[in-house]
């Protein structure tokens, strides 16, 4: 199981962290399910005033999971607000965590600060999200969970819920294990300013359903090395964006097709740190190959947005399918606490 705010539309950074990702997981035919949900109710935990956003977001999503590959014969997507025995899970889980526990959360505590919650006061609803989001990878009994490195302490979080019931309740839910991205320039990927993260709120994105001449304007706007003043001078790859996106994206035929006066990434390294190399001309490079990358996404996008009828359909049928996964485990966790009888089904009996 993963999942994404539905908060905007999905951008490069979601793509190398964890999208991709599952396009690999769900072709490779190893997992016997795949679950992908649209955590719309983790997003009401801070946009509270603003439930219009995330409704539109919701297709934006699921839009851009179906253009990068997502396939709904072989993955479920669903909502998180059509599953009630999240909410149900998160209320019992609730009682496992401590409210310190949950302020040393540090994806957490940096968001705080972020969406400036340490000033106005601090929504509970948004403090114990760790929680809920264990209740949506444990109601999936999720073995395995794709996500970028940020979402680590979540999963950190989980792990700690479902060993503290299990040793409470009897062995029941399934412990998950993270699945961080293996190439290091996609752990995290900066924004075209160079910021640590790419993000929405930080208005650094490339955007999944771009343009072509937004691409382009983007990438050449980039920030590079501060100190590659001059072409002569030597320039840092490092922490230099444009080059971990060539880390993250740029595979050899690229240069064959592109620019042959190199055959790969390294030689291209090796001659903007010895000094020679303009920014733009790999920045022109960088855009050839985004360009690239995102054509066949963007169309495929443009195809689904043809079809929006059949795109609710794919979330109303995975919807329905979750539903009965989740009320399975919540049905389970309710027998180990000795709650059973307290289901409606036992009510009605
Ligand atoms: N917190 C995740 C994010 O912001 C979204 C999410 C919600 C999620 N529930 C999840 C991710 C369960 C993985 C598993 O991106």
């Amino acid at each position: 199981l993963t999942g994404d705010r539905p908060t905007g539309r999905l951008h490069l950074g979601h793509y190398v962290g964890s999208l991709k990702r599952r396009v690999e997981m769900q072709n490779s035919g190893e997992y016997d399910e795949i679950n992908i949900l649209i955590a719309d109710d983790q997003a009401l935990t801070d946009n509270a005033d603003n439930p219009g956003k995330i409704r539109e977001n919701i297709i934006n999503v699921v839009l851009d999971y179906l253009s990068v590959g997502i396939d709904p014969s072989k993955s479920t997507i669903c909502v998180q607000s059509a599953l009630p025995a999240l909410h149900a899970l998160t209320f019992y889980y609730l009682n496992l965590v401590t409210t310190a526990r949950l302020s040393r959360n540090p994806t957490v505590k940096a968001e705080i600060q972020m969406r400036g919650f340490a000033d106005e006061g601090l929504p509970a609803g948004f403090f114990t999200y760790p929680v809920s989001q264990a209740a949506d990878i444990t109601a999936f009994n999720a073995n395995v969970v794709p996500v970028g490195e940020d979402q680590l302490p979540m999963l950190e979080q989980c792990k700690e819920i479902v060993h503290k019931f299990n040793s409470v309740y009897g062995e029941t839910l399934t412990e998950p294990q993270i699945i961080l991205p293996s190439n290091k320039a996609c752990l995290r990927l900066p924004g075209i300013d160079g910021k640590a993260k790419m993000s929405k709120s930080l208005g650094n994105c490339i955007y999944l359903a771009e343009e072509p001449e937004d691409i382009k304007k983007k990438v050449m706007s980039m920030f590079t090395d501060p100190n590659h003043l001059r072409v002569e001078d030597p320039g840092k790859v490092e922490g230099n964006p444009v080059f971990i996106y060539l880390d993250a994206f740029c595979r050899d035929e690229y240069f064959a097709e592109f620019w042959n006066d190199y055959s790969c990434l390294d030689e291209l390294k090796a001659h903007y740190q010895r000094g020679g190399l303009g920014d733009v001309k790999v920045k022109k490079f960088l855009n050839n190959v985004m360009q690239e990358e995102l054509r066949p996404i963007r169309e495929r996008r443009k195809e689904w947005e043809n079809h929006l009828p059949d795109v609710l359909d794919i979330l109303k049928e995975g919807s329905k399918v979750a539903k009965e996964t989740a009320a399975k485990t919540l049905e389970d966790v309710r027998h180990s606490m000795s709650c059973l009888l307290y289901t409606s089904d036992a009510a009605d009996e």
